[in-house]
């Protein structure tokens, strides 16, 4: 079974197309050059260059896995969570071409995407129940149970800005370019993570809940102050401190928390997903904590599947046609920029 897969969910433009879980191609056009200039997403200017690139980038994608709309069995697309004009290019573009070569239709919930890309190219042990997910990207910040094959509690989840977000923010403001957080954890490596003290979130609260928009504030203070209020640049290791400084808390934050939910639900493993589950000492510093509870940890197998990208949705739309969770109706299928990872919208 050929399943093609559209995500629009952002700023990158991906295609993908696996046979089963297994992927043949995974074609992403970034917008990064555009947004950089602003140092953020422009929602507009990405609805644009989706709607400019959607066709030659399904086009690459199916000459790269020498198919044509006719060897593709289901379609698939992301309907949410992400930007409401992103998400809306691509999910048009599926439901056209769902209907025109009349084929199934499966709509992807983009963090059970992230949460799947673990099973992408990778043989998993899938059928150990409870398993723990920490979905950690741009936008989101989340612990999740998974209770079984496609059924999520959320445990925990950010009450202000998402981690990725954070890093893209401080990143930003010692002058590094967008998406920062990848150039910041670089960064960081020369640095020295006991120069400048921030507070670990939440630490005495026993839930596991987020927050990251306190630590970002501490950091835009010592930078002001720093700086005598933007009168004089950082130093060069000014700028590596504060990188380690402030890398070192986050990630204490989101070790402190899945290290609760463990001891709360005893999962059968750790998965990890979204464009933070890319950071090295991330990783690092939740294999340490787990193997005191002797449970391994699962992250994608290739960077490009830890970012956004349509590969992990389409392997996630493998576990929605086996339990029968197509697009009832076609037309009635809508975006949904706060979808969460618990709804199972049937569309009819
Ligand atoms: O999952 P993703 O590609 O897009 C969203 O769904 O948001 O995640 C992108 C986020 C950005 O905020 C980016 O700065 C962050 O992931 N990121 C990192 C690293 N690589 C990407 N954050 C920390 N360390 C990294 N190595
Ligand atoms: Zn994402």
């Amino acid at each position: 079974m050929n399943i093609l897969a559209i995500d629009t969910s952002c700023d990158d433009t991906s295609v993908a197309i696996s046979k089963k879980t297994t992927i043949l191609s995974n074609v992403i056009s970034s917008q990064d050059e555009i947004h950089s200039q602003w140092g953020g997403v422009v929602p507009s200017l990405a609805k644009r260059a989706h709607q400019e690139r959607i066709d030659e980038v399904i086009q690459l994608c199916l000459k790269r896995a020498h198919m044509s709309f006719d060897d593709i069995d289901v379609f698939s697309v992301t309907y949410g969570p992400g930007l409401a004009v992103s998400l809306e290019v691509g999910v048009e573009k599926a439901k056209e071409l769902s209907i025109k070569y009349n084929k199934p239709l499966v709509a992807v919930n983009h963090m059970v995407g992230h949460l799947c890309a673990n099973y992408a190219n990778q043989n998993i042990e899938k059928n150990v129940y409870p398993q723990l997910a920490l979905l950690v990207s741009g936008g989101h910040t989340e612990l999740v149970s998974v209770l079984q094959e496609g059924e999520y509690k959320i445990l925990g989840q950010t009450l202000d800005d998402a981690c990725g977000e954070a890093f893209d923010k401080v990143a930003r403001l010692i002058g590094l370019g967008y998406p920062g957080g990848a150039l910041l954890s670089k960064l960081a490596e020369d640095g020295d993570d006991t120069a400048y003290k921030f507070t670990t979130p939440l630490h005495t609260q026993k839930n596991m809940m987020f927050s990251f928009s306190g630590i970002k504030t501490a950091a835009f203070r010592l930078v002001q102050s720093l700086t005598d209020d933007g009168k004089k640049p950082l130093t060069k290791k000014q700028t590596q401190d504060i990188a380690a400084s402030f890398q070192k808390v986050c990630i204490k934050h989101l070790v402190e928390k899945t290290e609760k939910a463990v001891e709360l639900i005893s999962p059968s493993s750790l998965l990890l997903g979204g464009g933070v589950s890319a950071n090295l000492l991330l990783r690092k510093q939740l294999r340490t904590m787990l193997k005191k509870y002797n449970i391994p940890l699962v992250y994608p197998k290739v960077k490009k599947l830890c970012m956004d990208n349509a590969a992990m949705i389409a392997v996630a739309a493998n576990m929605y046609i086996k339990r029968d969770e197509f697009v009832k109706s076609k037309e009635k299928l809508e975006r949904n920029p706060i979808a969460t990872i618990e709804e199972h919208p049937t569309w009819s």
